[in-house]
């Protein structure tokens, strides 16, 4: 299955840039800085996608890596950071098992909305690992927008978030670019996205880390989604 979403989001697609996106990485960037300081921080974006949640943390940032296992991301990120000398782009294989060839240790690090793409739940706990030997006392590792096996599929809610957060056109705009554009809805049905037992994976991680929890409250524009911060 994940190849097959590899090789979707390795080409050029209808999310780079969207509007939509670009509202998701301000509410989440106003969600963390709720939670931990950014501020002179080493941070880490996996799954980094066109660099949205990087513009909105570079002024706080002390440097910032951010990695993908899309050809067309990265080089769209590279090109979009090139003037900025503390943030530097890598493009990683599938699942970043091997975070630890960055040779650097991160303060914070994301994952927004990548691992509903991965085969199964065996490859979260890996990437948990990975990130594991990038970590230091204390690091911050947020996964986010969890596609959780219990999700209450609330579609009044999430309308409703849409307009009191101000991006219900976002919302219709992508929308009609969706319709428009079936590629990514025949995926879904062929292919389904991963949906997680949360409460397993915190369980399991137990000895992996020093304290892990998970959020419920709307951090992402997906305000059914969960959450996991992990801290090590
Ligand atoms: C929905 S986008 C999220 C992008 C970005 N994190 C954001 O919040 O805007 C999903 C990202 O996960 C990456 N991805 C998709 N499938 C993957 C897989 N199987 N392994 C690793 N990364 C994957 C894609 O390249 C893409 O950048």
């Amino acid at each position: 299955m994940s190849d097959n979403w590899i090789n979707y989001w390795s080409k050029k697609n209808i999310w780079s840039s969207s509007p939509l996106w670009q509202k998701n990485s301000i509410i989440l960037y106003n969600f963390s800085q709720k939670k931990f300081s950014l501020k002179n921080k080493k941070i880490l974006d996996i799954g980094c996608g066109s660099g949205e949640l990087i513009e909105n943390i570079l002024n706080d940032a002390k440097y910032i890596s951010g990695v993908d296992i899309s050809k067309n991301y990265v080089s769209i990120c590279k090109k979009k950071f090139s003037k900025y000398k503390n943030i530097k782009i890598n493009l990683f294989k599938k699942n970043y098992k091997s975070l630890n060839k960055l040779n650097k240790k991160f303060d914070i690090i994301f994952c927004n909305s990548v691992v509903q793409y991965f085969t199964n739940e065996n490859q979260i706990i890996d990437l948990i690992r990975s990130v594991k030997k990038v970590s230091t006392k204390g690091t911050k590792f947020l996964i986010s927008d969890i596609m959780d096996k219990d999700e209450n599929k609330n579609y009044i809610k999430f309308i409703l978030y849409s307009f009191v957060r101000g991006y219900f056109l976002s919302l219709m705009y992508q929308a009609i670019i969706l319709f428009l554009n079936p590629k990514y809805r025949n995926l879904e049905n062929d292919y389904k996205l991963l949906e997680i037992d949360t409460k397993k994976i915190k369980n399991k991680i137990n000895k992996l880390c020093k304290k892990s929890v998970i959020i419920e409250e709307p951090i992402t524009i997906n305000v059914n989604r969960k959450h996991l911060l992990i801290e090590f």
